[in-house]
């Protein structure tokens, strides 16, 4: 990992937790790579850390324990009435913004980070191959503005299936805010950017938990799904190279404008 440049914000932002071995691949090796990297803030999107699916109070308190400041969400966030709870009393747990009014939880909060710094961090989700939401163009746009108003540091985890709604969406806000950050397919890409507006860009900065299987559930059970489509779903995490993935933005903080984004993927020595 390059140096931090003097002078500036650098954020660590940490994809998608994947049950129990993301979740134990946070707690033992983020608090070091956050210690070596000489991060100010932390983001982690936690939306699969309860089981594969959600989120609890033990998952978040075992995150902010490894060093997250925020812990973001997605389409998964509210799926255990645990979860739902914890959004609504806890506004470091943000769930997607663009969810309909009297949806429990915020999608959006404004963090101390280093002294005289704050960050703005907003949760999208999106409308390609996922339930109907509110348009999150709009309500994302909308929103940055009012947190311009408090700060130029933003950073947007956009939670969503499709590349070019990610990066579509970057593009609109490019020049408005530090970071947009795609979580969602626990893929990792290799397209990290900063565009022409001074926006950190990256599709998607991938899962945290075991790469063994498929996206995180074992292999078998993911296969049930595409050979028996209709006949129950099996929902197993897999086992084995765990790896905790993630990027660093580095941003000029007067301006919020990104300098460099690095992503990286660390793995979990086997015990
Ligand atoms: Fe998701």
């Amino acid at each position: 990992m390059p140096s931090k440049p003097a002078g500036a914000l650098r954020v660590v932002f940490v994809g998608d937790i994947f049950g129990t071995p993301g979740v134990k691949a946070a707690e033992r090796l983020l608090p070091g790579f956050l210690r070596a990297a000489a991060a100010d803030f932390c983001i982690i999107n936690g939306e699969n850390s309860e089981q594969g699916k959600g989120i609890s109070p033990v998952t978040a308190r075992a995150l902010f324990d490894a060093g997250a400041d925020v812990i973001t969400g997605g389409n998964h966030t509210l799926f255990r009435d645990k979860g739902q709870e914890l959004a609504e009393r806890d506004v470091r747990v943000l769930r997607p913004a663009n969810l309909p009014e009297g949806t429990p939880g915020r999608g959006w909060g404004i963090f101390d980070a280093r002294a005289g710094c704050r960050v703005g961090v907003l949760n999208l989700v999106g409308r390609a191959m996922l339930p109907p939401t509110d348009d999150p163009f709009r309500v994302g746009k909308r929103l940055i503005e009012e947190m311009r108003a408090e700060t130029p540091l933003i950073i947007v985890d956009f939670h969503a299936e499709a590349t070019a709604e990610k990066l579509a969406f970057a593009r609109w806000v490019d020049g408005l805010i530090t970071a947009v950050i795609g979580t969602h397919t626990h893929v990792q890409t290799a397209d990290e950017q900063v565009l022409d507006g001074g926006a950190a860009y990256m599709t998607d900065v991938g899962m945290t938990g075991s790469h063994a299987g498929v996206i995180g559930l074992k292999t078998e059970h993911a296969l049930h799904r595409f050979l028996h489509p209709m006949a129950g779903n099996k929902s197993g995490g897999a086992e084995g190279d765990v790896r905790l993935s993630g990027a660093v933005v580095d941003a000029q903080a007067q301006t919020g404008r990104a300098l460099a984004i690095h992503r990286f993927q660390l793995r979990l020595p086997e015990e």
